[in-house]
């Protein structure tokens, strides 16, 4: 049984979402970056800065209570500005990140599905991200339809066709 329902994101998550951007830097247990360290970071900071812009969305998953323990969300990088996993000022770019102690439950999955299905909502064909190798994460990505567009040394780019 479901013990999580997936809501759309609003402005008032800002602080959760700079929650799971950290989650999503700090993949690695040996990796231990506090938000301050991430938000002084320009090149991490810009997939939170402003939340909520006008073209920016999201799924929160939420655990019964109504307490956020995941979020996945896409963000319109530009190439002057671009993310890790940029590949065009057209192509919004996937962050995503799970509470630690909801991790291995279908949390991630059901964010992405839910996520991908409102860029399809917007007529969005193309969505990117960038993964470092080593990160289960991939193969999430790569049985929700995503493939490796560009290699870098530990990072792969990676996107996904939406079928209308
Ligand atoms: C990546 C992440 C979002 C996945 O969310 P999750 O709720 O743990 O994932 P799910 O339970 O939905 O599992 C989905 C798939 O992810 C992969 N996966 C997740 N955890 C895994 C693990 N510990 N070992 C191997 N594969 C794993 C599997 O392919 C799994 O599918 P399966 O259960 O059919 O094998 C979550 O683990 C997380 O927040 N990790 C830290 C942040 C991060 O790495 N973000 C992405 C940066 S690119």
């Amino acid at each position: 049984m479901k013990d999580f329902g997936v809501r759309a994101a609003s402005s008032a998550d800002r602080a959760f979402l700079v929650d799971m951007l950290a989650a999503a830097v700090n993949w690695l247990p040996e990796r231990n970056w506090p938000r301050e360290q991430i938000l002084a970071d320009p090149a991490l900071a810009h997939y939170v800065t402003g939340w909520m812009r006008h073209d920016d969305f999201g799924m929160v998953a939420t655990e019964p209570a109504g307490r956020p323990v995941g979020a996945a969300w896409f963000r319109y990088l530009t190439a002057a500005d671009p993310g890790y996993g940029y590949v065009s000022d057209d192509v919004p770019e996937l962050t995503i990140g799970v509470v630690e102690s909801w991790r291995g439950r279908g949390v991630g999955r059901a964010l992405l599905r839910a996520v991908l299905d409102a860029a399809r909502d917007r007529g969005i064909r193309t969505v990117s991200l960038s993964v470092e190798r080593a990160n289960v994460a991939r193969r999430l990505y790569v049985a929700e339809g995503f493939r490796t567009v560009e290699s870098f040394e530990n990072a792969d780019t990676m996107v996904a066709e939406i079928r209308a």
